[in-house]
């Protein structure tokens, strides 16, 4: 037996550290940087937090803001034709979408000859990447973590993978965070909520996963109420934000489970958040693994990190650990049913039929799930 991680070069975190950024940028031995954000980051006055320290000690400072949220291939192209500037470093300002596309715009100012398209799949960017630092504003995705850049291909979210999406610096100032309203402050925590959760039931985990996973569910289960409700506790935005990574660390390593397929499928079908798709599913999931022989176990340690309480019947654990996720989501105000989305009910097949094809997230969900599962589980979600 044996097993692996990857994770981010180097990690600075910490609240009001934005002045630091100059000093990472040099580090990296950078002379011309692309900064990668969307108009919000603008409007807020975020990128220009990053840019002013930048440019202090940067040669060449250029900034592309047209991200949009879950960013198609047309979008992707976009960023990789502004990358093509000899830059030898992209700082990402914004939430997962935005990292995402500082990955490619990384990815594309060291490989010129190759497409966006030329990206998707497992290992297809060529050269490694510039560097990149990640800054993420937003306390959910893990993208500034993982290996993974999404792009949203035909209406299907389709994944870039490489070692090389690594950051080379996350960079987390946890002020950055706590101008998110709370419905987004509630379901992007949720997202990270699911991402430790999936991770830790995923078959890909491993004991340094696990750990990662379980602070990461403990720290989210105590402070993200209090993010939702009291946006300028820093403590609780910084706590947030470390979770977030730290679940990203988890999933960007074991990988996400059938939860995400599901999310994944009536999200880009009915244009839903992320966050909230992947909420919303949460405990149906573990409800439906819960019963696989091998996850008992692992419930009852979920059990633990969310309630605080040693359980001893696994049974009892499960059914606490999904009653916590579910009065989160009330307490959240995030949706708990498919009805509530308006997702037409006769639409269910359609979408067991595409979680069917996400053979990927499946083959590591620890019960297997075949199409007639997957419609029932809709069913049950709607
Ligand atoms: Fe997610």
């Amino acid at each position: 037996m044996y097993y692996a991680i990857q994770l981010p070069k180097r990690v600075v975190f910490g609240s009001g550290i934005a002045d630091k950024i100059g000093g990472e940028a040099k580090l990296l031995g950078a002379k011309r940087a692309l900064i990668v954000t969307d108009e919000t980051m603008e409007k807020k006055g975020l990128c220009d937090k990053v840019e002013k320290p930048l440019r202090e000690v940067l040669e060449e400072v250029e900034v592309f803001d047209k991200v949009e949220s879950e960013p198609t291939l047309a979008i992707a192209d976009e960023v990789v034709r502004a990358s093509k500037n000899n830059y030898d470093l992209v700082v990402g300002i914004g939430g997962g979408s935005v990292l995402d596309m500082a990955k490619v715009a990384s990815a594309a100012a060291a490989n010129p000859e190759q497409e966006a398209s030329a990206f998707l799949g497992a290992n297809k960017i060529k050269n490694p990447s510039v560097s990149k630092i990640l800054i993420p504003t937003t306390a959910g995705t893990g993208s500034e973590a993982t290996p993974f850049a999404l792009v949203v291909v035909e209406g299907k979210k389709k994944a870039i993978a490489s070692s090389y999406n690594l950051a080379d610096v996350v960079f987390i100032d946890a002020t950055f965070t706590a101008t998110m309203p709370p419905r987004v402050t509630a379901f992007t925590g949720m997202d990270a909520l699911s991402h430790a959760i999936e991770a830790f039931l995923s078959l890909g985990a491993n004991p340094l996963t696990d750990s990662f996973a379980l602070e990461a569910m403990g720290k989210i289960s105590n402070n993200l109420e209090e993010a939702f409700l009291h946006g300028d506790n820093l403590n609780a935005r910084m706590e947030m934000s470390l979770a977030a990574m730290l679940a990203g660390i988890a999933f960007g390593n074991a990988g996400v489970i059938a939860g995400h397929a599901i999310a994944h499928a009536f999200g880009a079908r009915y244009k839903v958040p992320h966050g909230v798709s992947a909420a919303l599913t949460l405990p149906y999931i573990m409800e439906y693994n819960a019963s696989a022989p091998a996850v008992g176990a692992r419930m009852k340690e979920i059990a633990t990190a969310l309630v605080g309480e040693k359980i001893e019947s696994a049974e009892e654990a499960a059914s606490k650990a999904i009653a916590c996720v579910r009065s989160m989501i009330e307490r959240l105000e995030l949706p708990a049913r498919l009805s509530e989305l308006n997702v037409p009910k006769e639409d269910l097949s359609k979408l067991a039929e595409d979680v069917e094809k996400e053979k990927g997230y499946l083959k590591r969900n620890p019960r297997e799930m075949g199409l007639e599962d997957a419609m029932k589980l809709l069913e049950s979600m709607w």
